[in-house]
């Protein structure tokens, strides 16, 4: 078997896909997940582009043992030397150097000449080099390139050292032939001395196909991001890739990937609670109702024969069987443990384990029934805290038909604490601006959702915000999950606002250095 490589880039390209901020305990705990599902490679960030990527890479490359961890850097030493530096102390690194090879990025974008791009290109590569045995080059906008031009730079940068060369779609413009074709004639030129990669974009809606037939030409490294999240329209799906590969073995024969798929549904989950971004219900593999079958024609073969309509089991991807009714109120902490175990949580802190076994505990009392997903939720967000400098002591709501509503709120701030109101619109109006109030930032919203977390009247409200607090800075996400919708929106702002907080500290400390 030949081995195709999974490069996931969930924490970098997906990173970039609008509203999918993440903050640091959150990529870090992704990252466990990635390592679990036994992705080769992840790309943890753009060391140079924050201080929060730079963070994040650099304690993820503390956390993971078995993973490559790699860094993004353009062709420019200070980003190579700062990749470099937060890839340190991992065990098997990385670094992923860039620049752009199309006409139309050289003239327009970078204002340099083919033979500047080429010194530059080579320049990067030897400085990565430098640092770390394993440098990948990609040539931005490669599918638009000139072949010729592009074979002269895929041979002078694996000279100069690097050992994967990516050729990107990066506007994915191209048709899965074209690929192919442009996937042959590079593994022609290189031959055995680099690992070619794929990395395409999904703006025609040909991420995967174009994926494939890069595979089929030769490539054996795939980059891609769980449920396809990525800049515009996105990137390739891994667990697409992954299971067509798997599914098509009569195809594929002598391929194979490192995945255990088992863990593709926990990975999705996870990724899909932190960034608010949920699949469509129809996404092939992790979508809501790719394994759900609605016609009676379609439910009696099914019954008969299950492959009649299904080419994959929910369990390869270890989707439950059932809808996952769990626990109840008599339920101890060590089925407690062992369900978050069967549901992908393992290596939990006590600390973490303690206070979600406490809101476990409540919630069986106020709710009839508690649902796998309910613990998943529970468990994302107590895994994924960060520092709590104003966390929500209690909260009051008052709304009519006709007057105003208005809220009433509590907010610990270290060892104090400060209570306010103020009217809105509505609730939510009222209580982020008496949010406000106390806290003395002022936020501006810039999306608001909700959605029930399991089935049921009195199902858990999840609740994700995006607001800014500086139009200098990039937007923060916030999480809420309550079963009081109205909790659930003033957790998710002050959520927003603690990562603010967590964002500036970080920057603060990085000039102090
Ligand atoms: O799409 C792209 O070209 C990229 C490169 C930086 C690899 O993301
Ligand atoms: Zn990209």
């Amino acid at each position: 078997m030949e081995m195709v490589k999974i490069f996931d880039t969930t924490l970098r390209d997906g990173e970039q896909s609008p509203g999918a901020s993440m903050n640091t305990e959150e990529k870090i705990k992704l990252a466990i997940q990635l390592e679990k599902l036994g992705v080769d490679i992840i790309e943890a960030g753009f060391a140079a582009a924050s201080p929060g990527d730079y963070e994040a890479i650099s304690r993820i490359s503390q956390t993971l043992k078995k993973t490559t961890i790699c860094s993004l850097a353009r062709a420019i030493p200070r980003d190579i030397e700062t990749a470099a530096r937060a890839l340190e102390k991992a065990q098997s690194k990385r670094i992923h150097t860039f620049i752009a090879t199309s006409p139309i990025h050289m003239e327009y974008k970078l204002k340099m000449q083919p033979n500047e791009v080429l010194k530059r290109a080579i320049e990067a590569v030897k400085l990565a080099k430098s640092y770390c045995e394993d440098v990948e080059f990609s040539c931005e906008d490669a599918c638009r390139s000139d072949i010729g031009f592009l074979k002269e730079v895929a041979l002078a940068v694996i000279e100069a050292g690097a050992t994967t060369l990516n050729l990107p779609d990066t506007v994915g413009y191209r048709l899965p032939f074209e690929i192919g074709c442009i996937i042959r004639e590079m593994k022609q030129c290189v031959g055995e001395s680099a690992i070619l990669s794929v990395h395409c974009h999904n703006d025609l809606g040909l991420a995967v196909a174009n994926a494939i037939a890069g595979i089929q030409n030769g490539a054996r490294q795939v980059e891609c991001t769980i449920n396809g999240l990525g800049e515009r329209a996105g990137n390739t799906a891994l667990e697409e890739v992954v299971m067509i590969l798997k599914t098509r073995q009569d195809v594929f024969e002598d391929l194979d990937t490192r995945i255990n798929t088992k863990e593709i549904y926990a990975c999705s989950k996870l990724v899909a609670d932190i960034t608010g971004i949920c699949p469509q219900p129809n996404k092939a593999i992790v979508g809501k109702n790719a394994f759900a079958h609605e016609s009676g024609i379609h439910q009696d073969g099914m019954l008969k024969h299950r492959e009649t309509y299904e080419i994959m089991k929910r369990s390869d991807i270890g989707i439950p069987e059932n809808n996952g009714l769990v626990l109840g109120k008599h339920s101890g902490r060590a089925a407690f443990k062992d369900k978050l175990e069967s549901l992908g949580f393992s290596g939990i802190s006590q600390e973490s384990l303690d206070a979600a076994f406490e809101r476990f505990k409540i919630l069986c009392d106020r709710k009839k029934e508690v649902y796998d997903e309910d613990i998943r939720s529970i468990m994302t967000e107590e895994s994924t805290k960060i520092p709590q400098v104003f966390e929500l002591v209690s909260l009051q709501i008052s709304t009519c038909s006709s007057g105003f509503p208005y809220a009433a709120i509590c907010i610990q701030k270290d060892n104090g604490q400060k209570v306010d109101a103020a009217i809105g619109n509505g609730s939510v109006d009222a209580i982020l601006k008496t949010i406000d109030r106390i806290s003395g930032y002022n936020g501006v919203l810039k999306d608001y959702k909700v959605e029930a977390v399991s089935e049921g009247k009195d199902a858990l409200a999840k609740v994700v915000v995006k607001v800014e607090f500086d139009p200098n800075k990039p937007a923060v996400i916030g999480h809420g999950l309550h079963l009081d919708t109205c909790q659930a929106t003033a957790k998710a702002y002050l959520g927003a606002l603690n990562s603010y907080l967590c964002m500036k500290e970080l920057i603060v400390t990085k000039k102090m250095r």
